[in-house]
Parts: C-alpha cells; sequence; structure tokens
C-alpha cells in the first residue's frame, strides 16, 4: 500500500481580514507531498506561496477545503532567521528550546542534544555559546536549520531559505539541505523565486500565480515543458538572468 501523504491540501481558500476587509488570497490550491520528497513552490511576490506556509503550519486560520497535516511538529525556516533569533540569547540556548519544550528537562542532556545537532549542521561545540550578531548568514541559517530539526520534526517548510546568502553559501547551504534529507528522511517544502535552486533541490514543482497553483509536476517535466504563459515567462526570465 502506498504510504500515507505528509501533507494532503485539497481545494484550499484562505482569506486574511474581516467583514468588508476579508480578502481571498489562496484560490482552489490542491497539493501532496509525500515522506522523503522535497516541494518546490515559486511565483511571483504577492502569489500566496508564504501564506500557504502559513495555512500548512496552522498560522492562518480562515481556511476552506482539506489541509490535513500528517507530521509531528513540522518547523519553518526563513530567509533571514536573524528576526526570529533572540539576539540576547546564545545560540544553545536557542536550540534547546523545543527541547524545553518538549519536556526534556535535564540540562546536560539537553546541552548534548544541541552540540549534537551543531555537528550535523556543519558548526561545533565552539558556537553553542555565540549569539547571532557573532555569526554569518550562513552560519545563523545552518542554526535555524539546526533548530528546526532538533525537537524530531520531519516536516520542513524552508521560505526562501538562501535567497539572502551569496551563491557559495547557497551551494553549501544546498547541499547540507540535500543530506540532512537522506540522513533524516525529511520532506521538504521549498519556497523560491529562484527557479534554478528549485531545479538543484525539488522532485516536483508547483507553480503560483495570484494565489492559485497554476500547474505542478516533476521539476524535468515542467522545466523541459512549461505549459502555463506563466511558467514560460518565469523560466525565460530565469535563463535571462544566467546569460
Ligand atoms: N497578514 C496579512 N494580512 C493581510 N494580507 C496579507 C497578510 N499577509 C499577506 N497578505 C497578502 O496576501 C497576498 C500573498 O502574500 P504572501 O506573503 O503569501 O506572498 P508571497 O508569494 O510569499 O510573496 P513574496 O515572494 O514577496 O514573499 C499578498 O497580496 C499580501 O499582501
Ligand atoms: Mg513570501
Amino acid at each position: 500500500m502506498a504510504e500515507k501523504p505528509m501533507v494532503n491540501i485539497q481545494g484550499l481558500n484562505s482569506y486574511y481580514g474581516k467583514g468588508k476587509e476579508r480578502k481571498q488570497v489562496l484560490r482552489n490550491v490542491s497539493l501532496t507531498l509525500d515522506p522523503g520528497e522535497v516541494l518546490g513552490i515559486v511565483g511571483e511576490s504577492g502569489s500566496g506561496k508564504s501564506t500557504l506556509a502559513k495555512c500548512l503550519l496552522g498560522v492562518v486560520k480562515d481556511t476552506e477545503g482539506t489541509l490535513e497535516v500528517n507530521a509531528f511538529r513540522p518547523q519553518m525556516v526563513f530567509q533571514d532567521p536573524y528576526g526570529s533569533l533572540n539576539p540576547a540569547k546564545s545560540v544553545g540556548w536557542f536550540l534547546e528550546e523545543p527541547l524545553r519544550v518538549l519536556g526534556v528537562k535535564d540540562k546536560k542532556e539537553r546541552k548534548a542534544q544541541a552540540i549534537d545537532m551543531l555537528q550535523q549542521v556543519g558548526l561545533g561545540e565552539e558556537h553553542y555559546s555565540r549569539r547571532p550578531s557573532q555569526l554569518s548568514g550562513g552560519q545563523r541559517q545552518r542554526v535555524a536549520i539546526a533548530a528546526a530539526l532538533i525537537g524530531g520534526s520531519r516536516l520542513i517548510v524552508l521560505d526562501e531559505p538562501v535567497s539572502a546568502l551569496d551563491v557559495t553559501m547557497q551551494a553549501q547551504i544546498l547541499q547540507l539541505l540535500v543530506d540532512l534529507k537522506a540522513k533524516f528522511r525529511l520532506s521538504y517544502l521549498f519556497i523560491s523565486h529562484d527557479l534554478a535552486v528549485v531545479y538543484q533541490i525539488c522532485d516536483r514543482v508547483a507553480v503560483m500565480y495570484q494565489g492559485e497553483i497554476v500547474e505542478q509536476g516533476d521539476v524535468d517535466t515542467i522545466y523541459d515543458n512549461p505549459q502555463h504563459d506563466y511558467t514560460k515567462k518565469l523560466l525565460q526570465a530565469s535563463l535571462a538572468l544566467e546569460e
């Protein structure tokens, strides 16, 4: 029997605001994400990519349709974790917070797990006591990824996780995500406006336009043979950038 999808979204509508201000953002969105799979979400600014992520994580509550998430504590990684990393707290504090929430009471145990996770993301014990301001952008992103994983979450929503990084650092973080995915059998919903990055990491891609998914499928199929005009435009724009 096929495994149950980790995420099953069917006919999802979502809204912001109340009364006369209530505005629909997502329109009839349907997608599934299987265990171990990476689904890319691409589309222009304002098309509803982050809103879709927020629906999945239960942050946006005004929705209609089917929204099933069969995963333990799905987590989100943002473009620049600087905002979400409290500048007054150490990396160790930040990594141990999910463990405190989960009831790991033993201080030594928490620290051991935090240091192990730092190593999993390519950092070391020396980063444990650092503050966010004492890390590079790439290192902060590694900490954010470690914090997303440390509580046992296997579904990670990555919202433009490498967009704030230079090209070399992007490649390193993408490789880390690929390695971690294999090691922990993770599933990713990978939001990006960069089609080249999506091509590197995603199995499938869904193209969003004005709150709708206008097409989705295997990355190779969509990139070789885009059906929708908007997808064609996106691909042309991304090829033009490479030249
Ligand atoms: N909290 C909110 N309240 C009201 N409207 C919102 C809210 N958040 C987003 N929107 C609106 O919903 C639409 C989709 O926004 P969303 O952030 O999902 O787009 P996006 O595809 O992630 O864009 P970007 O690529 O710029 O991050 C936009 O029109 C935006 O203005
Ligand atoms: Mg967004």
